[in-house]
């Protein structure tokens, strides 16, 4: 079975927008088929992003993991005016991100890596709505190997379902990070990770 992330370059393209509000900011993203949620903005992303921009800094670097059209990265760049780079192995995703970056004026830049594998700066935050369907290789991977990508005072943001393995996550990283659960609603949990 093929999902949203693996090859889906034969599949129809039906361009869709989708508005976004978050106070007085007002986004329109362009979204596609084989993308992740593709037709709404997803509600553990968006639960992620609220509770991020409750104390955020401005003028950082950050990295979206698992990018897809680029809701959480660009979001983020465009309230906090920081820089963000974003990463995804699916192509049409990044596609339509490079399209969002240039509509909303985004200062981001997004490239395809499979996990960090063509990731070589340091970023003060690390943000990610994993990709649970890729199984717990690759979502561990994700959370434990930002610690190298991070700088020292860095932290990891991510949001899992409590249903999905989200306490088993957290436990599985306990050893390199300590993790705050920040927020949990209908089932999702927003866990905030610095290292120990
Ligand atoms: C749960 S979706 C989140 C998408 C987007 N951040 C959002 O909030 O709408 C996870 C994303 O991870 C991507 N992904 C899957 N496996 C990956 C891997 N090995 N490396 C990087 N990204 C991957 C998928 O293509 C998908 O876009």
């Amino acid at each position: 079975m093929n999902h949203y992330f693996t090859d889906n370059s034969d599949l129809k393209s039906e361009l869709k927008n989708i508005v976004y509000n978050y106070g007085e900011y007002h986004f329109e993203f362009t979204s596609d088929n084989g993308v992740f949620c593709k037709d709404r903005i997803d509600f553990g992303s968006e639960l992620l992003v609220s509770n991020y921009l409750k104390n955020a800094s401005s003028n950082l670097k950050i990295l979206d993991v698992g990018c897809g059209y680029g809701f959480i990265g660009l979001t983020i760049s465009k309230i906090t005016n920081s820089h963000v780079d974003l990463i995804d192995i699916n192509k049409r995703a990044l596609h339509l991100c490079e399209m969002n970056i240039k509509n909303l004026k985004a200062d981001a830049n997004a490239f395809e890596s499979n996990i960090y594998d063509n990731v070589t700066d340091k970023y003060d935050v690390i943000i990610t709505n994993p990709p649970i369907r890729a199984g717990k290789k690759v979502v561990y991977g994700i959370l434990r190997e930002a610690l190298n990508h991070m700088t020292k005072d860095g932290s990891l943001w991510f949001v899992i379902r409590k249903n999905q393995g989200a306490l088993s996550a957290i436990k599985d990283i306990s050893d390199i990070y300590d993790c705050t659960v920040v927020d949990k609603s209908k089932g999702f949990l927003i866990i905030c990770a610095k290292s120990r």
